[in-house]
């Protein structure tokens, strides 16, 4: 299997909640490693840029405002088939389906508010990790 690379986001309410450790030791547990790491503070143009292919759900404004609601921590995770990998230890998007000892089951607190965002696919994951970081930031 390659190694692959995958954008994950913690987000706010996980950030506050000083749970940032706790997400990275699941990730690192999980086998993947932090290729590159920063703390910043989205605006609500970088939020609505970021998440632009949500732009005409009904959850986007709300969406938005809440990744600019305070500081998220954003990361390449670089491991064995990494895309899924991370999807599995984050869990679902609603943490009321999110699978036991998954991220999203154990630290979520809603559907929005739901702790980590990773990657869809590969072509995503290039794109959004592009979005963050340039290739020398990231050390894998
Ligand atoms: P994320 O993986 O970051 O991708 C889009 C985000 O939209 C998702 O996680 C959720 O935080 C948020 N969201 C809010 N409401 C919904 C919904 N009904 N369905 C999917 N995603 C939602």
């Amino acid at each position: 299997m390659a190694i692959e690379r995958t954008l994950s986001i913690i987000k706010p309410d996980a950030v506050r909640r000083n749970l940032t450790g706790a997400i990275v030791a699941r990730f690192e547990s999980g086998g993947l490693r932090v290729a590159a790491q920063k703390r910043m503070r989205l605006s609500l143009a970088q939020a609505q840029a970021f998440y632009a292919v949500h732009a005409a759900r009904p959850f986007f404004s709300s969406l938005c405002t809440f990744m600019s609601s305070g500081p998220v921590v954003v990361q390449v995770l670089e491991g064995e088939n990494a895309v899924l990998r991370n999807r599995e230890i984050m869990g679902a998007t609603d943490p009321a389906k999110a699978a036991p000892g998954t991220i999203r089951k154990d630290f979520a607190e809603s559907i929005e508010a739901n702790s980590v965002h990773g990657s869809d696919a590969a072509d995503t994951a290039a794109k959004e990790i592009s979005f963050f970081f340039s290739e020398l930031e990231i050390v894998g």
